[in-house]
């Protein structure tokens, strides 16, 4: 399987290939984490590396989820790069995520603080960023639908994740 892919300039193609970063979003409120990827160690600022809200569990669970929704996809469509991207994506969606909670605390807002955009777009931003280097290169206005998309269903699942009791604010 050649590794170095093509630029992605289908917007179905595109869907695919972050579908997995999505699912591996929205996974980690479920998790209902105990340990801190962070270790409650502080940066040289004195405040949190990054905070209680990101935990190995819920890294793990989102990995889970964004990693079989690749390999799942994979099978239905009978393409298994899509696997290999599922992955790629998925661990870019917790690197962008942790990424965030790590400038969030630099910024001096404390856990589940609102970030406008930077909430919304972290995963994505990782995903798309990890798929570059791993050769999926999406092109600019697949990149600009995708992201449009990501925030939008970023915002409804976390309203949903409000109304069902998994989160205390709707952000
Ligand atoms: N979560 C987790 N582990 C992760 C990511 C999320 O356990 N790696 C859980 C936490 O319970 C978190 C919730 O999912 O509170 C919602 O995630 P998110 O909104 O990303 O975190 P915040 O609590 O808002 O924290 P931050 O301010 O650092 O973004
Ligand atoms: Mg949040």
């Amino acid at each position: 399987m050649a590794l170095e892919y093509k630029y992605v300039d289908g917007i179905i193609e595109g869907f695919l290939i972050i579908l997995p970063a999505m699912f591996a979003n929205a996974t980690p409120v479920i998790a209902k984490g105990k340990r801190p990827v962070d270790f409650r160690r502080n940066f040289i600022d004195g405040r949190r590396l990054l905070g209680d809200g990101k935990t190995w569990e819920g890294l793990a669970a989102g990995m889970l989820a964004g990693t079989l929704t690749g390999i799942i996809l994979a099978v239905l469509t009978g393409n298994l790069i899509l696997a290999y991207a599922g992955f790629i994506a998925s661990a870019g969606a917790m690197l962008g995520d942790l990424a965030a909670s790590f400038i969030k605390r630099r910024l001096g807002l404390s856990r589940g603080a609102p970030a406008p955009l930077l909430d919304q777009l972290n995963f994505y931003i990782g995903a798309v960023a990890l798929l570059y280097l791993a050769g999926f290169k999406f092109t600019l206005w697949v990149f600009t639908l995708l992201a449009i998309l990501s925030a939008l269903l970023h915002i409804a699942a976390n309203i949903i994740a409000h109304k069902t009791g998994l989160k205390n604010v709707p952000w």
